[in-house]
């Protein structure tokens, strides 16, 4: 018995279609099933393995390197903000007090109304443009700690 529905699995496997071996498709799959159930859980990456012949261990290695997979429920709005060097030295860490002001969270939480998650992420690969956050896979850029209000007001 499987906790996957039949349309994830026949989403996968038309991934799968597309790729040399069946192991190749570990993220795309994963990915599958965040779209529809916002986060990864024990129980589907177990199943997702074995539709695919890996093990359990094995994608979930590669949902934690993905900074883009949740294994763990998250808001509607999942902000990741850069840590890295660059990030870091011009300003990171006065967003992050001001994001999680204006949230009310701290890192790795979700705020009481599930609206956003907060995280740490690595380089967004926008350095120049420092700092930097990703809010549900757009990249914002330059980004003032003194006007987050529009920024977020975009996220409902
Ligand atoms: Fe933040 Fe590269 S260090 S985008």
């Amino acid at each position: 018995m499987t906790v996957l529905s039949a349309e994830e699995i026949r989403e996968i496997e038309a991934e799968a279609a597309r790729y040399p071996t069946r192991e190749a498709v570990g993220i795309d799959a994963l990915r599958i099933v965040q779209r529809r159930r916002g986060y990864i859980s024990d129980e589907a990456l177990s199943d997702v393995a074995a539709l695919l012949g890996r093990t359990p261990e094995e994608l979930d290695g590669l949902a934690t390197f993905y900074n883009l997979l949740f294994r763990k429920p998250v808001g509607r709005h999942v902000i990741l903000i850069c840590d890295s060097v660059v990030c870091w030295t011009l300003g990171y860490e006065r967003l992050r007090e001001r994001l999680s002001s204006r949230l009310g969270i701290a890192l790795g939480q979700t705020t009481s109304d599930g609206r956003f998650t907060l995280l740490p992420s690595v380089c967004l690969g926008a350095c120049d443009r420092a700092p930097v956050l990703m809010i549900d896979g757009d990249t914002h850029f330059d980004v003032d700690p003194d006007h987050l209000d529009p920024l977020l007001e975009r996220y409902s």
